[in-house]
């Protein structure tokens, strides 16, 4: 290929690349699937890296982000990025209804109502129909320029086709949607790591990382609410919002323009409970005039604009008795302080416990027994303590202390340097540590023994049966229908659940063993690259570092794991057992699914994702990434989001399970 040839090329992929993107993000339809956009990228990649003099700053290949700042540098903004008054009751906003009239002198005129999106604002230049900076608010006066993480998102226009006649700023709040959120957090958890706190943070944070390439697998989203510019194309927010989505910027469909304060009202009202239906978090309503002309009569004060007002939902917050804080041992033997409560009711459910994190949180609130505390449901997943009525506290009471000792088994804990936790070393002899190991291993999305359910681990572990999860399969009828509430049935069931799980694949064994930082994913990889047990036995952290994906920590970790003899004997009985710890190489193909397209949601048994596409792939079928009308089916497994299921349903998609997608396939 000549210079001149790769050119060419490159700026037609570029082209294909935007359009396929824009109409993707504004108009929600795939022309082409996810597969053939990423072979579309990687040959625009290719080619630019041969031809570097030819790739364009604004290219789609921005979108997968490469670049690495060292540090962000500051940039003064060109139009100060003010904040908005606060206010929390109804009569702040008529005081705020009768404010705007008393100044303009009539009520002639209009309010524009939008959802006040969780995030971080940031606002973005467009020149000649390029997108040339990305700035994070930071004081108001100056903020960090961004620009390599703000082109990571991917719902915002690089180019503009055609660049419009005028050049100008869109402000907006960059997020993490719920459902990615959580993804995020699903493959913390597989991965056996603290999961993210809140979407807020999260987002935050990933928009000040350094390397754009991790910014660009967070997925962030944005939402754009403002528009600026010298050419004063749009006379309202009305105009500027719907010109704006003209233009291909992803704009929340929630706005509504509201004649009088009464309807501003009622849409507050109405989004109060509504928006958690959303998929981006909210904290509140903003309330604008709607008219430019009347925006600028209104004018600011020193620090925010008399046209405009945030409207903030309560976080709801209660006060309740601390009866007592206990300390959960995870298997892994991570201390978890909980805050036992006095049931109260928070934000439509009843909260009986809170968590405290961790030791430094107990004595940043200086907990005392008895303490009246704060408890709230933010953006967290699971309500926390926030604070302590120090007022109703009794003169004589305790403090909380963290205890040194291991409040299952006595041994004294340790702390890792650098981490919050407190951990229970005695890997061997404490229960809860036992049992959690058991637990994980009969798992849904481990072994899936059905048959033996938490009180069952309990039981059996109490009566000194079983004590790691090779004794599982040594159990006998004789030994099971002793214990209590244990029939002739229910035993052979136990022992038949046993022996169906032997035809479990080697990867989920090797996730099942609970190895630190071996989530289902790395499991597969591991199994993957190694065939069996015995090359991982013996592989070398250099081995385990060669695969893809694999770092120094989880092969530290799995190197480790196999150098304690207890766990090789393990390993040893439970191949006795029947189990696999190989895999098995079987050609799954055929055409049953040819031409349908797929989307793939959720936490599977019997698969891995990366496997579940392959197969998919084998019977002739398409994994596609997001829900349009075309789709043929949605693949729903444990976990599935929320938003994904309601678009396929409210399009009519069918919806199928892993067992009726097994049945497709035989
Ligand atoms: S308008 C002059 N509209 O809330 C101020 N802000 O407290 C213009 N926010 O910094 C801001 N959703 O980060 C506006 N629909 C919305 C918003 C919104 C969220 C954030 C934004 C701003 C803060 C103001």
């Amino acid at each position: 290929m000549s210079a001149e040839q790769a050119r060419v090329q490159i700026q037609e992929l570029s082209k294909k690349l935007h359009y396929y993107n824009k109409r993707y993000y504004m108009d929600n339809v795939s022309e082409i699937t996810d597969y053939e956009f990423d072979m579309l990228l990687k040959e625009l990649i290719e080619l630019e890296n041969a031809y570097p003099q030819f790739r364009d700053a604004n290219s789609p290949s921005q979108r997968v982000g490469g670049t690495i700042s060292k540090e962000f540098p500051t940039v003064r903004h060109k139009y100060r990025m003010l904040s908005l008054g606060n206010t929390y009751s109804e009569q702040e906003i008529q005081e705020f209804d009768a404010r705007v009239k008393k100044i303009l002198g009539h009520n002639d005129f209009e309010y524009f109502c939008e959802l006040k999106f969780d995030g971080v604002a940031v606002s973005i230049s467009y020149e000649n129909g390029l997108l040339t900076r990305g700035v994070t608010r930071g004081d108001g006066s100056k903020g960090d320029d961004i620009t390599p993480n703000i082109k990571t998102i991917r719902s915002l226009p690089l180019v503009l086709n055609p660049a419009p006649e005028f050049d100008f700023e869109v402000r907006g709040e960059v997020f993490l949607t719920k459902e990615d959120f959580k993804t995020l957090n699903d493959k913390k958890e597989d991965l056996g790591e603290d999961l993210y706190a809140n979407a807020r943070n999260t987002a935050s944070g990933s928009l000040k990382m350094q390397n754009s390439a991790e910014v660009a697998r967070r997925k962030l989203s944005c939402y754009l609410y403002s528009f600026i510019s010298e050419s004063a194309p749009f006379k309202t927010q009305e105009e500027a919002i719907l010109g704006l989505k003209k233009l291909g910027f992803p704009i929340s469909p929630t706005f509504k323009k509201c004649t009088g304060i009464e309807n501003v009202i009622n849409y507050i009202n109405y989004w109060e409970t509504k928006r958690y239906e959303l998929d981006v978090e909210t904290d509140g309503i903003v309330i604008k005039v709607n008219e430019f002309q009347l925006q600028d009569e209104l004018g600011y004060t020193a620090k925010i604009p008399r046209w405009a007002i945030a409207y903030k939902y309560k976080t709801e917050n209660v006060i309740t008795r601390l009866n007592n804080v206990t300390y959960q041992i995870g298997r892994t033997g991570a201390v978890t302080p909980v805050a036992e409560l006095e049931p109260v009711l928070l934000a439509g459910t009843t909260v009986k416990r809170a968590s405290l994190h961790n030791a430094n949180e107990i004595s940043r609130l200086n907990l005392h027994q008895g303490d009246y505390v704060f408890v709230e449901k933010g953006g967290e997943i699971i309500p926390k303590v926030t604070g302590v009525d120090y007022s109703q506290r009794k003169t004589d009471t305790l403090p909380i202390e963290y205890p040194n000792n291991c409040p299952e088994c006595g041994t004294p804990l340790v702390r890792i340097e650098g981490e919050a936790n407190h951990y229970c070393p005695n890997y061997k002899k404490c229960a809860p540590q036992i049992k959690g190991r058991i637990q994980h291993f009969i798992n849904r999305n481990a072994m899936n023994i059905d048959s033996i359910g938490e009180q069952t681990v309990k039981q059996l572990y109490e009566s000194g049966l079983v004590i790691s999860p090779a004794d599982l399969y040594d159990l006998t009828y004789d030994q099971v229908i002793t214990l209590e509430g244990f029939k002739d049935l229910s035993t052979k069931k136990l022992l038949q659940g046993l022996i169906d799980s032997t035809a479990q694949p080697f990867h989920i064994v090797l996730f099942a063993l609970g190895i630190r930082h071996v989530g289902k994913t790395v499991a597969e990889k591991l199994a993957e690259h190694f065939k069996n047990i015995d090359n991982l036995v013996n592989a070398t952290e250099e081995q385990f570092i060669e695969v893809p994906e694999i770092g120094e920590r989880i092969a530290k970790s799995v190197k480790e794991f196999f150098e304690k003899n207890t766990n090789l004997n393990e390993v040893d009985r439970l191949k006795k057992a029947g189990l696999q710890f190989e895999k098995i190489e079987e050609e799954l193909s055929g055409n049953q699914l040819d031409g349908k397209t797929f989307v793939i949601s959720g936490v599977f048994t019997t698969f891995g994702r990366e496997e579940l596409k392959e197969v998919i792939k084998k019977h002739g079928g398409k994994v596609v990434s997001s829900i349009s009308s075309k789709l043929n089916f949605l693949l729903a497994g444990e976990n599935m989001g929320p938003a994904k299921l309601e678009k396929a349903t409210s399009l009519g998609i069918r919806i199928i399970n892993e067992t009726e997608f097994k049945e497709m396939i035989k």
